[in-house]
């Protein structure tokens, strides 16, 4: 089947799950196109020849970046008729566990409501790398203070794990499109929302 795996990354966390998902998919014997999303694929990107998309992003301040959010707005159409998946990379394990549900409801709704618009089937959220010099001097002050800890926190065998699941819904019905299934199913675990973290956030590039 011919799955385009597309991302949108500011620091290379999102790109390497993508390309675990590609590698795994393509070992599966599906036909996969890998793609990084700018801001002018919002317009641009053709998604004729595929039959499911996987798409994700970095969450920066709580939301997807603008070129992955624009990406699914302006597809919508497009994704209604394809089997989606999205997921989310964010620094959810860089901290401890009661600040990532204190931080959860700032950032659900806005990454839910793109995931309906995307039509994904499910969504997932994973982990990526935070490293200091990702983050400005005032956020590295908030990331210390808030007990982040930097490191690289991408496990690839959820990663793999999730690419099975994929593969197996498509084995199980190649063709089933939005209609017949839920339009959003699911939410993966809860994220760190940029409210938690004001330091953070002023410190990101514009
Ligand atoms: C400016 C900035 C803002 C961020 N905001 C959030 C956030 O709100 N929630 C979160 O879970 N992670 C946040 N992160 C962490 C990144 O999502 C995380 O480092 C991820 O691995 C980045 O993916 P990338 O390497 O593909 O860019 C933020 C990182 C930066 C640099």
């Amino acid at each position: 089947m011919n799955i385009l795996v597309c991302q949108a990354t500011e620091h290379g966390s999102t790109g390497r799950i993508a390309a675990l998902i590609a590698v795994r998919l393509r070992a599966a014997d599906h036909s996969v196109v890998m793609r990084t999303l700018t801001t002018r694929d919002a317009e641009q990107l053709d998604l004729t020849c595929y039959k499911a998309v996987v798409v994700g992003s970095a969450i920066h301040h709580g939301a997807w970046l603008p070129a992955a959010a624009e990406f699914v707005r302006r597809s919508s159409d497009a994704l209604a008729a394809r089997r989606v998946w999205t997921f989310s990379v964010g620094m959810t394990a860089a901290f401890p566990s009661p600040l990532r549900r204190l931080a959860a409801n700032g950032e659900q709704r806005p990454l839910a409501e793109l995931q309906q618009l995307a039509h994904s089937c499910e969504h997932r959220r994973f982990s990526g790398a935070i490293r200091p010099e990702h983050i400005g001097r005032p956020g590295r002050v908030a990331f210390r203070l808030l007990g982040g800890r930097y490191g690289d926190y991408v496990d690839e065998q959820a990663v793999e794990a999730w690419t099975d699941s994929i593969d197996d819904a498509l084995r199980e019905d190649p063709t089933a499109t939005l209609v017949g299934r839920s339009a959003y199913a699911g939410y993966g675990p809860v994220g760190l929302a940029s409210p938690a973290l004001p330091a953070l956030r002023s410190s990101s590039p514009a």
